[in-house]
């Protein structure tokens, strides 16, 4: 008889990484995988407490599960807590997880765990697989292209090229250093190959544990990308010659719409968040014109000062068109939200702004009102962008947001990029540029026509993120066999 295989999920508990594991979670379910998804305590309870929470009760075969992730509360609010978050996790969360899997596997009607999946920066899962004794993979959340600037960052380190000596070096034309040897990456500027090399810690704590995390895939028994083939073919194919299990399944948004669409799977718990959505903006979408709207966010993690959005605010308001802007509690530094757009900003853009704290990123993009995003370039916003065949202007400030952006304006065609100190003039200028009808326009739309037609084609039947799945599930259902 056909062994069922058993996927227990561990993501790092914050959206940008749960999100995308949801999705996969919910992937292989609808191809017959029994799913148990693991989160922190913490999360759990916020989901539990929001409206999404009827999705968390799960289905036959697709359980969530959570451990305690030790951080106090003054932990959570430290403006440093996703370092302690990742801290405390390495330290205490593994033995939960080895204990989790025995006690589901003593449960009835569950198949024993066959093989644990987790996302970046929770590398300490790959010890706690090999004490369950299951093969362990890994979904790397960024593109290809982020994970290879990623692994080479030690490289970098080794050759000086990072810790930047001193902080003259962040503004003295330093990090437009031409780096022309990472293997299927064109030649691009030093400053954008990740955030962290801009680094002068001489100690390197973010950087190094990027790096190490990075290269600790290679301890997994296959790497999972959340993008396809036809996207990233160089870096793909040189990725290949380090890790012999690469599967592309991606974008996770379009497979889960295309599963759908086939009575693959329901609308199920990937819909789940941490945020409650704010359901009005959609009906003010609709009242729209097509392609009229810009979208704006900038992820779950971003902050910017005051100075910024105040920027970003007077460059929105001068141009005159409509937007949406996701501005969420702990956007602006001082745990600050919409109270710190600047004074007279609302009612300057009355009738033609929206300010929602959360929304349903892929709905609000897929809506025939929005013809542009403006967005700090996270690899899962940029991945639904494509897939929604929306242009955008980006504005990166963290890890492989830099490399998205070079990617998303220079390789795929489909951005403009703002400098890094935003200034409201060069707001309004892309905003208008994005929007309007030159033909640089024209040609970014054409382009993002083609990018969502080739994502669409990806992940329907027969193409190369659908296989790449299908023989994931494979490989999850062979196990240590
Ligand atoms: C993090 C890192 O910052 C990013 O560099 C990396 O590529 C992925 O992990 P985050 O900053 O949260 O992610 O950005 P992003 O990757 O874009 O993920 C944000 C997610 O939140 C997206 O899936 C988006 O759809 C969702 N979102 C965002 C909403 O659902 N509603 C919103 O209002 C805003």
């Amino acid at each position: 008889m056909e062994r069922r295989a058993h996927a227990m999920l561990f993501p790092f508990p914050c959206s940008g990484h749960i999100n995308p594991t949801l999705k996969l979670a919910e992937l292989l379910h609808a191809r017959g995988v029994h799913v148990t998804f693991v989160n922190t305590e913490h999360n759990h309870e916020r989901l539990r407490r929001g409206a999404a929470a009827a999705g968390l009760r799960g289905r036959e075969g697709f359980r969530f599960e959570a451990v305690p992730d030790g951080l106090s509360e003054e932990d959570r609010r430290s403006p440093d807590r996703t370092v302690r978050l990742y801290l405390s996790l390495r330290r205490s969360c593994g033995p939960p997880l080895v204990a989790l899997a025995r006690r589901l596997a003593e449960r009835e009607g569950a198949p024993p765990v066959t093989c644990v999946v987790l996302s970046g920066l929770v590398s300490f899962a790959l010890d706690a697989a090999e004490e369950i004794g299951v093969p362990a993979f890994v979904l790397w959340g960024t593109s290809a292209c982020g994970f290879v600037c990623t692994l080479r960052l030690r490289e970098l380190r080794q050759r000086g090229y990072t810790p930047l000596k001193d902080e003259s070096y962040l503004t003295n034309g330093y990090l437009d250093t031409a780096i022309d040897w990472i293997a299927g990456i064109p030649p691009v500027r030093l400053g954008d190959v990740s955030s962290f090399v801009r680094t002068l810690d001489p100690q390197c704590f973010a950087l190094r544990v990027e790096e190490d995390e990075a290269n600790s895939c290679a301890r997994a028994r296959g790497l999972i990308l959340n993008t396809f083939e036809d996207l990233e073919p160089d870096v793909l194919d040189a990725l290949r010659g380090e890790f012999p299990r690469v599967y592309t399944i991606g974008p996770l948004a379009a497979a889960m719409h295309a599963a759908q669409g086939s009575g693959h799977g329901g609308a199920g718990p990937a819909g789940l968040s941490l945020w409650e959505e704010d359901a009005a903006c959609m009906a003010w979408l609709d009242a729209q014109a097509p392609g009229s709207v810009l979208y704006i966010s900038f992820g779950s993690l971003a902050v910017l000062s005051p100075e910024q959005l105040a920027e970003l605010a007077w460059g929105l308001a001068a141009s005159n068109r409509s937007f949406l802007w996701v501005v969420r509690p702990g956007l602006v530094a001082g745990d600050r939200g919409a109270d710190a757009l600047p004074e007279g900003f609302l009612a300057a853009t009355r009738g033609r702004c929206f300010i929602a704290a959360w929304c349903a990123q892929e709905q609000v993009l897929r809506h025939r009102a929005v013809g542009g995003f403006l967005t700090h370039s996270g690899w899962n916003s940029t991945a639904e962008s494509i897939w929604a065949g929306v242009p955008m202007v980006c504005w990166p400030g963290f890890a492989d947001q830099y490399i998205n952006s070079r990617y998303t304006c220079g390789e795929w065609g489909v951005g403009l990029r703002l400098d890094e100190a935003l200034r409201r003039e060069q707001v309004a200028a892309h905003f208008e540029e994005l929007m309007g009808d030159t033909g640089r326009a024209r040609e970014m739309r054409r382009n993002a026509a083609r990018w969502k037609a080739a994502a669409e084609a990806a992940t329907a039947p027969g193409g190369s993120s659908y296989e790449s799945l299908g023989r994931l599930v494979e490989e999850l259902r062979l196990g240590d066999d």
